[in-house]
This record gives structure tokens, sequence and C-alpha cells, in this order.
């Protein structure tokens, strides 16, 4: 009712467009899922993974998981032939890794949702930051306490030049290292 009223001039709908403007402005874009501000983002996932479970309790290092990201740009999710390492004799009783076994033995994977996502114009290296000693928790959070993965950093440009600009770091500020 109000909307078609407001509508109805071309005034009304401009403010209307003013009003929706500003206030995706102020949420910093939050309602663009797999864009840089999604600070909290923490999807559903096909199985309930426990980051808290694995490397709390269980004591397993984030690399045995995440093998490939001291070494290239991305940090691989592990392939559903890592969990069966443990999980062909570990908790095979439970839904969720009768849903696991059931996939492997098909020969599928999990199709995990992802979770953080940089928009394809920025350049970002996981193995330059590891080899500096940068910890996995400076930027992700206490990932090792999340019972579902969360992100934890808001990914935006200022995020970056900011721990960039930190003397002790050293780190390029030239705009071509994150953007070809
Ligand atoms: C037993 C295997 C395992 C271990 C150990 C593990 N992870 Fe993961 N990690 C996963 C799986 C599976 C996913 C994808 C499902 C999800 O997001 O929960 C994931 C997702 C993530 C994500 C989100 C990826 C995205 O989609 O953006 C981050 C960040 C992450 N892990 C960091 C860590 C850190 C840091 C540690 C150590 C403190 C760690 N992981 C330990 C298996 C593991
Ligand atoms: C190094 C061994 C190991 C690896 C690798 C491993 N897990 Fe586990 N996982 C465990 C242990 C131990 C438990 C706890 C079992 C218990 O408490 O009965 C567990 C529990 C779970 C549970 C909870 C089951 C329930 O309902 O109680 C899920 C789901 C799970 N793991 C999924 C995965 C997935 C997915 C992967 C691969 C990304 C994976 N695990 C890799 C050891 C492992
Ligand atoms: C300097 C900050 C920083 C550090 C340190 C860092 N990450 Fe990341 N991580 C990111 C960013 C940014 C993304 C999103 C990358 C993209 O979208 O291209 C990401 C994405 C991921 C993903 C999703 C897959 C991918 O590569 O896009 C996983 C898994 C992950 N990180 C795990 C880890 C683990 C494990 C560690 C520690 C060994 C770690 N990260 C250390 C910033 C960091
Ligand atoms: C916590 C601090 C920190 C954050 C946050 C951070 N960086 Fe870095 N970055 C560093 C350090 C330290 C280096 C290493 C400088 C060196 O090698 O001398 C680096 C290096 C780089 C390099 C150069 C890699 C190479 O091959 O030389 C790129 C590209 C980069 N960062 C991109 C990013 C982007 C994009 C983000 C945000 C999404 C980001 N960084 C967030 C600390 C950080
Ligand atoms: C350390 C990494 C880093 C450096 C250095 C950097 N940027 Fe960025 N930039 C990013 C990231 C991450 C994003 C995406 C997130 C965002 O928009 O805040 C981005 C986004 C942008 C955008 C798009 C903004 C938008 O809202 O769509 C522009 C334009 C841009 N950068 C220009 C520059 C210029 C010009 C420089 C050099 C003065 C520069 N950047 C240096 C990381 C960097």
């Amino acid at each position: 009712m109000i909307m078609h009223r407001v509508l109805k001039t071309k005034a009304g709908a401009m403010a209307l467009f003013c009003a929706l403007m500003v206030s995706t402005l102020l949420t910093g874009c939050k309602f663009q899922p797999g864009f840089g501000y999604n600070k909290g983002y923490a999807p559903e996932q096909p199985i309930a993974f426990d980051h808290s479970l694995h490397v709390n309790t269980n004591k397993i290092q984030c690399q045995y998981c995440h093998n490939q990201v001291e070494r290239t740009k991305h940090s691989n999710i592990p392939a559903l032939s890592t969990c069966m390492n443990c999980h062909l004799q570990v908790a095979t009783d439970k839904p969720d890794i009768q849903k696991l076994r059931e996939a492997y033995d098909k020969g599928e994977s999990i199709q995990w949702v992802r979770v953080h996502m940089l928009p394809d114009f920025v350049h970002f290296n996981h193995n330059a930051h590891i080899a500096k000693g940068v910890n996995c928790q400076t930027c992700h959070g206490p990932i090792e306490t999340m019972k579902k993965v969360e992100q934890f950093s808001d990914l935006s440009m200022g995020w970056c030049v900011n721990c960039h600009r930190q003397p002790e770091n050293k780190a390029p500020l030239n705009c071509s290292t994150c953007h070809y």
C-alpha cells in the first residue's frame, strides 16, 4: 500500500531509490554472498563438519587437511579420501559418517559451500603469507573453536592494506601487488 503510493510519483520513486542506496552503503554490501565484507558469513554445510572437535579435541593440525596452503595460492579443502583415512574406522555408526562412506564408495565428493571469497580482480596468495610466519588465526580467527566456520575478517582492501602498512611486515603496497 505505502509502496504503491510512494512509487506513484517520480519524486517518491527517487526518494525510495536513494534510501535503498544509502542503506546498501551503510550495511557495507553485506547482501552479496561470496564477495568482500561478508564478515560473520557462516553458510550451512552438507556435512556438519566441526573444526573444534577435530582440531581442539582430537589435535589434528590444520595442515593435515589443508595440506597445500604452504605451497600454493589456494588453501585446498581436503579431499574425501583424507577424511576416510580415519572415518573408514572412526565413528562409523554416525549418520554423517555413513553419508561420507556412501559418497566415498560411489566415487563422489562432498560439495562444501565456500565461505571466503575475494572478488576476481584481487590477487591473494596463501604461501607468501605462511612463509612470512603469519598465523592462520591472524586472518581466520579462532577456527579451532568453531563448530561451524565463520568469516572472521571483512576481507576489505583496508584490512589487507593496514596490515601491509605495518613497518615490521615490509609488505608491498603498490596497487599491482593485489590487482592485475
Ligand atoms: C580434519 C580436517 C580439517 C582440519 C584439521 C582443519 N580443517 Fe579447515 N576445513 C575442513 C573442511 C572439510 C572444510 C570445509 C567445510 C567447512 O567450511 O566447514 C574446512 C574449511 C575451512 C575454512 C573455510 C574455507 C572456505 O570455504 O572459505 C578455513 C578458513 C579453514 N578450514 C581453516 C582451518 C584452520 C585454520 C585449521 C586449523 C586451526 C583447520 N582449518 C583445520 C577440514 C579441516
Ligand atoms: C585424523 C583423523 C580424522 C580425520 C582425518 C577426520 N576425522 Fe572426523 N572425526 C575424527 C574423530 C576422532 C571424531 C570423533 C569421533 C567420536 O567422538 O566418536 C570425528 C568426528 C567427526 C564427525 C562427527 C560424527 C558425529 O556425528 O558424532 C564428523 C561429521 C566428521 N568427523 C567429519 C569428518 C570429515 C568431513 C572429515 C574430512 C574433511 C574428517 N572428519 C576427517 C577423526 C578424524
Ligand atoms: C594473511 C591472511 C591469511 C592467512 C595468514 C591465512 N589465510 Fe586462508 N584465506 C585468506 C583469504 C583472504 C582467503 C580468501 C581467498 C580467496 O578468495 O581467493 C582465504 C581462504 C582460505 C580457504 C578457502 C580456500 C581458498 O584458498 O580460497 C582456506 C581453506 C583457508 N584460507 C585456510 C587457511 C589455513 C589453514 C591457513 C593457515 C595455514 C590460512 N588460511 C592462513 C586469508 C588468510
Ligand atoms: C596480517 C597481515 C596481513 C594481512 C591481513 C594481509 N597481508 Fe598480504 N602480506 C603480508 C606479509 C607479511 C607479506 C609478505 C611480505 C614479504 O614477502 O616480504 C604479504 C605479502 C602479500 C603479497 C605478495 C606476495 C608475493 O608473491 O610477493 C600479496 C599479493 C598479498 N600479500 C596480498 C594480500 C591481500 C590481497 C590481502 C587481503 C585480502 C592481504 N595480503 C592481507 C601480511 C598481510
Ligand atoms: C594488499 C592488497 C591491496 C592493495 C595493495 C591494493 N588493493 Fe585495491 N582491493 C584489495 C581488495 C582485497 C579489494 C576488494 C575488497 C574491497 O573492495 O574492499 C580491493 C578493491 C579495490 C577496488 C574496488 C573497490 C570496489 O568497491 O569495488 C579498487 C578500485 C581498488 N581496490 C583500487 C586500488 C588501488 C588504486 C590501489 C593502489 C593505490 C590498490 N587498490 C591497492 C586489495 C588491495
